[in-house]
């Protein structure tokens, strides 16, 4: 199935709607996903990436319905991540002379991935690249998400190809952002930031900024996940820089995991004691045992604060709480208020190991952590309470 995006230009890929976990176990596709090369069919034919390894012959097979292969004069890899050019070293077999056309850093990790000396051309930005009448202009963006990303823009049809960046693990059949329900839409636009782009936040104001500078039209915004923003466009860009800028709502969110209710009992009513006060802040409560770990990040990404829960055990804490930290820590998350929390028997390390993971990873410490040994007494549940309320004043004045 291939779909027309706008005069000579077609999407060409495969919608995934299997796909539930992505980059191995580490990013949940809930919506399953969609891989989005485009096949520009001017004087010259220029194809833009193209799908993950395992759809490669099927990828070939429908290109092949929609052009010539030995036709395809250009081929552009944006990004040499597998999911946009596991299909090359089948092509490539078929057209193994066509000129590939990349970032420097690009030729590197096709290299890398494929280890195959391709016709690489090295682009950077405001190279550009003749179609006839109209012309492919070149946008390096290191680090969004890998060193070798970049975008490319097509000229009088007003299209940007910005492969990563504005995309959402989404499958849809309608392929158009004014087509789908928008609250799904942006539910996976915000998780798809928060989880892959957070790191990289100055670099997307950066390029967003370059980006707009050109002045150049913009009609479409072709990603290579998910839907194309062919209505509004700017609106995609817009939630990019409010992201990018130190993103939060009026939420704290907590998260825990408990071994027999202790640290969970100690959650719930620090819960109770954030409610009640007069900020109205909004409280979320997950339990890491039950919760996607991606899902937990993005409210993570959405808060103002972070309360992170656990009791100790062989003098540390639980493994679900050490992977939801690490992740986190990688994040970089800035701007951000924690505390730590959690039940104990005897030793009672976890409080002191997860205040200071936290501390590493940029977050603000403005309560010393609370830690309650066995089970909560109704006056332990009050000191949970007024803990909760403490640090809800804390963060709100
Ligand atoms: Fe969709 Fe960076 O790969």
């Amino acid at each position: 199935m291939n779909i027309p995006v706008k005069n000579n230009v077609y999407w060409v890929g495969k919608i995934d709607w299997d796909l539930r976990k992505f980059h191995g176990n580490e990013y949940s596709t809930h919506k399953g996903t969609t891989y989005n090369p485009y096949l520009i069919k001017e004087e010259k034919i220029a194809l833009i990436d193209s799908v993950w390894t395992p759809f490669s012959k099927e990828f070939i097979a429908n290109l092949a319905q929609e052009t010539d292969l030995t036709q395809i004069d250009y081929i552009i890899a944006n990004h040499a991540e597998c999911d946009h050019s596991g299909a090359l070293p089948e092509l490539m077999k078929i057209i193994p002379d066509t000129p590939i056309y990349c970032s420097k850093n690009g030729v590197k990790s096709l290299k890398g991935h494929y280890h195959q000396d391709w016709n690489f051309n090295v682009v950077k930005t405001g190279d550009t690249l003749s179609l006839g009448e109209k012309e492919l202009v070149f946008v390096e963006a290191p680090m969004l998400h890998w060193p070798d990303s970049m975008f490319c823009y097509l000229t009088k049809d007003n299209i940007l190809f910005s492969n990563d960046a504005f995309g959402q693990h989404y499958a849809s059949e309608y392929m158009f952002n004014d087509l789908v329900d928008q609250s799904e839409l942006f539910n996976e636009c915000i998780k798809y930031y928060a989880n892959i782009l957070t790191p990289f936040s100055s670099l997307v104001t950066k390029k967003i900024k370059e980006v707009l500078s050109f002045n150049l039209p913009l009609d479409i915004i072709c990603t290579s996940h998910g839907v194309i923003w062919r209505n509004k466009p700017a609106q995609i860009i817009e939630k990019y820089m409010k992201w990018a800028d130190n993103y939060q709502e009026n939420q704290i969110t907590i998260i825990y995991d408990t071994m027999w209710n202790s640290t969970r009992i100690m959650a719930e009513n620090i819960a109770i004691g954030i409610q009640d006060n007069d900020n109205k802040i909004n409280v979320k409560l997950l339990n890491l045992a039950k919760t996607d770990k991606n899902d937990v990040i993005t409210e993570v990404f959405k808060s103002k604060a972070i309360m992170v829960g656990s009791p100790t055990i062989n003098n540390g804490i639980l493994v679900s709480v050490a992977g939801i930290l690490e992740m986190i820590k990688g994040l970089k998350f800035k701007n951000k208020s924690g505390a730590a929390f959690g039940s104990y028997g005897w030793s009672g390390e976890s409080v002191k190991i997860i205040t200071k993971i936290l501390k590493e990873s940029g977050f603000d410490i403005k309560e010393d952590g609370l830690k309650m040994m066995w089970n909560p007494e109704p006056e332990s549940i009050e000191k949970c309470i007024a803990y909760g309320k403490q640090f809800a004043l804390s963060i709100t004045h």
